[in-house]
This record gives structure tokens, sequence and C-alpha cells, in this order.
């Protein structure tokens, strides 16, 4: 592949391809090994038009352990901010001949219709509700070094899936590896169709919980939500928010996972986030193993790559 725009498109051996290229790059992430030089004399420019701690930090952290220059845009004190177009602003990186363009943008789409237009490799990282095709691949590799396989292994998805890239990747990734994945949170936070991504969808944490070998938390996306929508933190934390007590519907030795950045007391307990069933601080470091690896594939396709 010569971007990586979604997990939409990759068949399962890509995938596992990945997994297995991020896995090699989890000692080099340790910095327990010496860098690789897949990316020596190349340029990465990380494009965030959106904000982020983990996405942005860990691409930055794989590009220079690959050996390439990063360069952080700064979209807060760029041209943006005088009205200038994310396409023209693509266009003038573009003519500075990056080797790879990391974007992140709240318009879902944005960084297919980038991949279009600039000469260079794209990776999105995170287009409004649609992907977030890095996020998928590190929460599968954590869940695979942990249970040992994906395969049939039951995945509920709770919260917030209406407005959650991180949802959609996780559902095409981890069902193409057999995984048999559900959905549960309010009705209103349901996208209409979910089900036809092939997974179960229950509104109630008890029967959604039930036999889950992993509970994947979502974060409570307020600020993409309006006036009524918005539900209030007491009542979405009782019927919804991950406590010991709803933790216990699962298997005994389930596993909690959440992307990032967690709302505490919203949808996630402190107790259960920072408790032993938690793998949220693995997740963060197989980041940037995952993000080494798809810098590293991608650098195979670059001109004289
Ligand atoms: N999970 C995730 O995308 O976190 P950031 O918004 O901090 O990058």
């Amino acid at each position: 592949q010569r971007h990586l725009l979604g997990i939409e498109g990759l068949n399962r051996l890509e995938i596992l391809h990945l997994l297995d290229l991020a896995e090699e790059a989890v000692a080099v992430s340790r910095q327990v090994q010496k860098h690789k030089a897949a990316l020596a004399g190349r340029t990465l420019i990380n494009l965030f038009f959106e904000n982020s701690t983990r996405t942005q930090s860990s691409f930055e952290l794989a590009g220079k352990r690959l050996g390439a220059d990063v360069m952080n845009m700064s979209v807060a004190t760029s041209s943006v901010k005088k009205g200038e177009t994310l396409i023209d602003t693509a266009m003038t990186l573009n003519a500075m001949h990056p080797d790879i363009i990391v974007v992140r943008h709240a318009q879902a789409g944005a960084a297919h219709l980038l991949a279009r237009k600039v000469d260079c490799a794209v990776v999105n990282a995170g287009d409004g509700a649609h992907e977030h095709p890095t996020q998928a691949l590190l929460d599968a590799l954590t869940i695979r070094r942990n249970k040992g396989r994906i395969e049939n292994l039951n995945v509920a998805i709770c919260g917030d899936v209406l407005h959650s890239r991180v949802a959609r990747s996780n559902i095409i990734l981890l069902s193409a590896l057999g995984a048999r994945v559900r959905v549960v949170g309010p009705s209103t936070l349901m996208p209409t169709g979910i089900a036809n991504l092939g997974v179960e969808v229950f509104t109630s944490m008890r029967e959604g919980l039930k036999d889950a070998d992993i509970v994947m938390m979502l974060r409570l996306q307020r600020e993409r939500m309006s006036g009524a929508f918005i539900p209030s933190t007491r009542e979405y934390f009782h019927f919804f928010g991950l406590d010991e007590e709803k933790l216990a519907y699962a298997k005994p030795d389930a596993l909690v996972m959440h992307p990032g950045p967690m709302n505490r007391g919203v949808e996630i307990d402190s107790s259960v986030a920072d408790g032993d069933h938690s793998l949220i601080r693995e997740q963060v470091e197989m980041g940037v193993a995952v993000r080494m690896a798809v810098l590293e594939a991608l650098a195979r396709n670059l001109p004289n790559g």
C-alpha cells in the first residue's frame, strides 16, 4: 500500500503483517535495541488539525526511532488561522517535498482527499468519526500480546459509538481477525446501521458485557454533541460508566481498554482504569511500535525505498 487511510481496504494478511512488524518494533520502541534506519534521510510531517497527545507524540517518536526528520506542524499558529484550507495547507507542505504526511482532521474523508492531492504517502491519524487505523492496530497488538490470539474473543466496545472513529476501525479490524464484536451504549449514541458492520448491539451493560474477554471503553465526545443530546455525567456514569460492579458482568479474566483521553468518573472509574485488569498504559506503549511498523511498511513503497 502507498498510504494508510483506514482499516477498510486492508486484508487479513496485510493486518497480520503490520502486527508482526510491530511486534518486532517493540524492542526498538523501548530503546533496548539499536534504532532502525528505515526512514534515514526521509521527512515526516505531523499535520494535526485536532488536538492529540498520544497519536502525535508517538508518530514523532516512531519517525525519529526510524531515523526520519520529523516536523510537527503547529496548526494553531499556522496560516490555517487566517483561513487557509486543508488542501492549500497540504499543497504548501507538499511543495517542500516531504516523504510522509500524518494527518488528523475533524472531517471524515480528509485523509483520502489529501492522498489524492499530494505526492507523498499519507497516514490517517483520525478523520472525524470515520477511521483511526493506527489506534485499531495498536489495540489489536495489545490484545494479541495479552490473550495470545484475537480469533473467537468476545470484544465489547462500549459508550459513545456514534462519534467514535476508534470504534469503527476496531470493529472492521477485529472482525477481520475473527473476533466476535459487540457494541454497547445508549441508543442515542449508536450510529444507524451499525449492525450492518456485523456487530451485535446492546443498550444494557449487564447484557452487553456478559462473557466478554475484552471491554473497550470509549470517551464520551461532548465536543461533537449539542444541546439536549448531551447526557448528564451522573446519569451516564450510572448506566454506562465502567466500575468494578459492571466489570463483574464480563469474564473473570476480562481485560479493560480505553484509547484515551479518559474522562474518569464519566465513562470509566479510576478503580478500573488503574486496576489489575487494565491494559490502558500498555496500549500507549504499543502505539509507538505500531506506528513504527506502519512507517516502515510505507517506507518500502517510497521512491528509492
Ligand atoms: N487515542 C488517541 O487518539 O489519543 P490522542 O487524541 O491523544 O491522540
